[in-house]
């Protein structure tokens, strides 16, 4: 089995080069299941409806969120009608709606994907790890192949989850700092491993902002606000993993950013 994963869509830029690249991408690598991380799609804040069914009208299959998965506040009308979405599983249980993992037919078989939040430097939710175990717990009674966004700011608490889950899923895939990082790999007992895949959107930006309002915050200390960087060069971050029909460990993992400077190659 074959995933293609993008990181974090940033804003209108983000979502064109997904309309323009998906299709391009799922030619060149033929994957079972795209996934596309889209909590910053909408302005860099949150997913409405039209987004989340333009993604999957582009031929995305699940679409994976994070912290800023409640900032468009459209998104309680609908999120409980989006099969294909998920949000971080680790919010309270009895309170919030929507889910955190879903599974998609694969063929036969089915990969099930789960969205997790880490805690450092971040509004801090249930435990991950023991939500992780509940969840792979679950999902292995019904598919050996599992995909897991951790969304989470620090390396450590992301590869400390990596290890975790050794051997127990299919891959641990970090998301949420936009940008991308080279410690790809495949652990020990199987699992595929990325730091961070990075991001999709505006290339000159600021993790995707304007630079001025940043750099002025960090120069000032006072608060600016922060805009999307709506045109000019963009960037589309990617992985691509193959995962072992019997076992569903990962046996390839290749991660990639399109640009400029690195242009995509048909
Ligand atoms: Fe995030």
């Amino acid at each position: 089995m074959r995933i293609l994963f993008i990181g974090d869509v940033v804003g209108s830029l983000g979502r064109e080069w997904i309309h323009e690249y998906v299709p391009k991408m799922k030619k060149k690598y033929r994957p079972q299941v795209t996934i596309v991380n889209g909590e910053n799609a909408a302005s860099g804040r949150g997913i409405t409806e039209k987004i989340y069914k333009g993604f999957l009208q582009d031929g995305v299959d699940v679409v994976t969120l994070g912290n800023h998965t409640w900032d468009n506040r459209g998104i309680f009308e609908f999120i409980s009608d989006a099969p294909k979405m998920i949000r971080p599983a680790n919010f309270p249980e009895e309170t919030t709606p929507g889910k955190g993992m879903v599974y998609v037919k694969v063929n036969q078989q089915e990969l099930a994907v789960i969205n997790m939040q880490a805690r450092t430097f971040m509004t801090p939710l249930d435990d991950p790890f023991k939500k992780m175990d509940q969840l792979v717990t679950e999902a292995q009674k019904r598919t050996p192949f599992i995909f897991v966004d951790f969304h989470g700011e620090v390396t450590s608490e992301k590869q400390a989850m990596g290890w975790y889950l050794d051997g127990r899923v299919s891959a641990v895939i970090g998301t949420h700092t936009h940008v991308q990082t080279n410690d790809g790999r495949i652990l020990p007992q199987g699992t595929g491993y990325l730091s961070d895949v990075g991001m999709t959107g505006p290339y000159d930006g600021i993790l995707g902002m304007k630079r001025e309002a940043v750099i002025e915050k960090f120069l000032t200390a006072l608060p600016h606000r922060f805009e999307v960087v709506e045109e000019g060069r963009g960037i589309l971050s990617y992985c691509v993993l193959d995962l072992d029909p019997q076992t569903g460990m990962t046996k390839k993992i290749t991660y990639q950013s399109i640009s400029e400077d690195h242009p995509f190659e048909s």
